[in-house]
């Protein structure tokens, strides 16, 4: 569970209107596969102003090294929140879900998808990184880039993902949420 300073940036940087700027989206057309962009298209504007910011500071930590051509690692970033498609939920409903997470506990997300309403989109809220990642993969999207959207909220999988050194701890760094 991430601070609440956290939310609260994340809160107001989502009442910042609008889409990401031309030569941004311009940018991400040319990191992603087809069926990538197709994905990262539907999200709204401020989920895709936060992926491109994300994507911008892993760009810059991999400048100059062998890392910095490798495009996976700028998809993994521009793709990480996908699985928020599937909550359709708006700024206050987010930060909603989120404290309902923190009060009850993240093992109760399960369940609140299963129900109907608010409480469902809840608990899809909560379960994005693992709903992300079968969109991904359903979309035929790189396997880092799916692989890192279920794995991005869980340290305990970072191990596992088999990424080179260092790798993991840039894209954590980058998410600010
Ligand atoms: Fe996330
Ligand atoms: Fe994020």
């Amino acid at each position: 569970m991430k601070r609440a300073s956290h939310l609260v940036r994340r809160f107001f940087g989502a009442l910042r209107p609008g889409p990401p700027r031309a030569n941004d989206a311009a940018w991400v057309e040319s990191v992603l596969t087809p069926g990538e962009l197709e994905i990262w298209s539907r999200m709204v504007n401020h989920d895709r102003r936060h992926s491109v910011a994300v994507a911008r500071r892993v760009q810059h930590s991999f400048a100059n090294t062998p890392t910095a051509d490798d495009s996976r690692w700028l998809a993994a970033a521009l793709l990480h929140d996908v699985g928020k498609l599937d909550a359709g939920l708006g700024v206050i409903g987010r930060a909603s879900a989120t404290l309902a997470g923190a009060a009850a506990g993240h093992d109760m997300a399960e369940a609140w998808s299963a129900k109907r309403g608010v409480t469902r989109r809840f608990g899809l809220y909560l379960r994005h990184a693992e709903l992300g990642e079968t969109r991904l993969r359903l979309a035929g999207a790189r396997e880092e880039a799916a692989a890192w959207a279920g794995a991005h909220h869980a340290e305990f999988k970072w191990d596992a993902l088999g990424f080179p050194e260092g790798v993991v701890a840039v894209l954590d760094a980058a998410d600010d949420d």
